[in-house]
């Protein structure tokens, strides 16, 4: 079918055409997935969701150079900053990839791979309240996140708009899979893109229940 045959009168996607492409996208970020070789590390990534231009993750690999690392973004060009990075840095264990969070973990479904570590660093905050169902942080996310999890993972959560803050805070004293950590720090500070715009802000860690 013509492409502009599945368009719809307000100019978007049909239900199905939008859900075959997100097929496809899933498809494709599955292979991107084996290609990266996850065996070498035992199969455990450290994940970042957002990762903008890579600024902590490829400061973080460096660091940690026996961690696989791998940063997702939305916006490719923010993606292959971070891959400059790495390259710059000399990074064989961090990876940057376009994709959206839920199409990256659906991808995954398949794989014998776990999250040991998730940064989540100035999501997106949607401040408008009815805005809020598309934050990322919600009882949903947090209970489908634990089944890509390996045992006591470690979730690390940091914005600077206290209302999200709060929220997200909730959800995870909610959640009968996570525990809401005393000592919130980091194992690493890297000041990202937005942490320099916005350097006041609150974190939170929790750990996946065993
Ligand atoms: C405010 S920026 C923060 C970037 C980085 N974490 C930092 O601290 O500088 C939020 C980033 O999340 C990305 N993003 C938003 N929703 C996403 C999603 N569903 N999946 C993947 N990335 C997403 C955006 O493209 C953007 O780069």
């Amino acid at each position: 079918m013509e492409e502009a045959k599945v368009k719809t009168h307000r100019g978007g996607l049909g239900l199905e055409e939008a859900m075959r492409r997100r097929a496809a996208r899933v498809e494709r970020l599955s292979g991107q997935i084996d290609a990266l070789g996850a065996q070498k590390f035992g199969n455990k990534i450290t994940f970042e969701i957002g990762c903008g231009k890579g600024h902590y993750l490829s400061a973080y690999g460096a660091k940690f150079k026996g961690e696989m690392c791998v940063g997702i973004d939305l916006i490719s060009s923010r993606v292959r900053d971070g891959g400059r990075k790495n390259e710059r840095l000399g990074n064989s264990n961090v990876f940057f990839i376009k994709a959206e969070c839920s199409e990256f973990l659906d991808a995954l479904k398949s794989k014998n791979i776990e999250l040991k570590k998730i940064f989540i660093f100035f999501p997106d905050p949607w401040p408008k309240k009815r805005h809020h169902r598309r934050r990322l942080i919600q009882d949903e996310f947090l209970a489908n996140l634990k089944g890509f999890c390996a045992p006591e993972a470690v979730l690390y959560f940091r914005t600077d708009h206290s209302e999200y803050f709060n929220r997200a805070k909730e959800a995870f004293l909610r959640s009968p899979d996570w525990e809401v950590l005393a000592d919130s720090s980091l194992p690493f500070e890297e000041v990202s893109q937005f942490q320099r715009l916005l350097p006041v802000f609150s974190t939170l860690a929790a750990r996946l229940k065993s």
